[in-house]
């Protein structure tokens, strides 16, 4: 029930009706008997100045930043922590104490979580990343700090790769771009395939990310951060090859997970938020 101590957090982004966080945030908020709420908030494109001074003159807790103002949103807040400065875009917001807006990425160490979570160890992995958005820089940010120390960002477009790849020079960690068409000599080097583009997502289900003519082994394990629907054809097909398919609602949840304990100083229930979310 909202009171009149309910304190709010929520979404922003355009579109946003039909985001899996609510349901995912209050549940946990539930379970962990704290007086607070997730809504979503539609803002259209460059509305997201008059959004974030609503966060100041509302008194809202902090918010979620997703399409298209991850990357806008930035000129707007006070602080930044180290992530988010290197992924060049902002997930989740959180109020200081002393009343400052700070600007974070969970999508980074999220990823990272999930891959652990299912015993996917980064450091021990030459990793192969699809795409050079916002996502797949998170990916690679993740991997990075993780410490793996072989990335290959292969991207339709390789001009954006290659920028991509120049702008997250890491000391440590051979990176490497390049177009699709080195799939499939990359693919057999790499043993951690990760698809961050949107392709097979829905309602364009039936693509994927790779052609046919790339082969996966048993040994690979292949991360899919398309979350809609859950078995992407991608995943199906590395199954095909004997390789291990993740999907990527995990790195949703431990994004989510991260963002409810900036927020509330609160370990969150992260079974009651999986729950949630597959069930919503
Ligand atoms: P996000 O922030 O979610 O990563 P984005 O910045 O729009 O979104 O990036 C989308 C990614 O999916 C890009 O790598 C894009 O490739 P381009 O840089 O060449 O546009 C990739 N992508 C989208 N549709 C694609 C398609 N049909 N085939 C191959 N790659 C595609």
């Amino acid at each position: 029930m909202i009171t009149a101590h309910t304190r709010l957090v929520g979404l922003m982004g355009w579109p946003v009706s039909h985001s899996r966080s609510p349901a995912m945030h209050n549940a946990a908020f539930a379970a962990a008997g704290l007086d607070w709420a997730y809504a979503t908030f539609p803002v259209k494109p460059g509305g997201v100045g008059a959004a974030v001074a609503g966060i100041r003159a509302l008194g809202m807790a902090g918010a979620n930043v997703t399409v298209p103002h991850k990357q806008a949103v930035i000129e707007h807040l006070d602080q930044l922590t180290e992530a988010a400065q290197r992924i060049g875009a902002v997930n989740t917001i959180s109020v200081t104490d002393d009343g400052a807006l700070l600007g974070d990425n969970t999508d980074a160490p999220g990823f990272v979580a999930d891959l652990r979570e299912h015993a996917v160890e980064p450091r021990e992995h030459r990793a192969l990343v699809l795409g050079a958005g916002g996502a797949a820089r998170a990916v690679v940010v993740g991997l990075a700090m993780a410490g793996c120390a072989e990335i290959t960002v292969l991207n339709r477009t390789p001009e954006r790769a290659r920028a991509m790849v120049e702008a997250l020079a890491t000391p440590g960690v051979v990176l490497r771009a390049g177009g699709m068409d080195a799939l499939a000599e990359r693919a057999g080097q790499s043993t951690l395939v990760i698809n961050s583009t949107s392709v097979g997502m829905h309602p364009h289900e039936d693509a994927m990310p790779c052609s046919p003519e790339v082969v996966l082994q048993p040994s690979q394990v292949v991360y899919d951060l398309v979350y809609a629907p859950r078995d992407t054809r991608l995943l199906r097909y590395a199954r095909t090859h004997g390789a291990r398919a993740i999907g990527g609602l995990g790195m949703l949840l431990h994004q989510g997970a991260l963002a409810f304990e900036r927020w509330t100083g609160v370990t969150p229930d992260v079974q009651v938020m999986r729950d949630a979310l597959t069930s919503s």
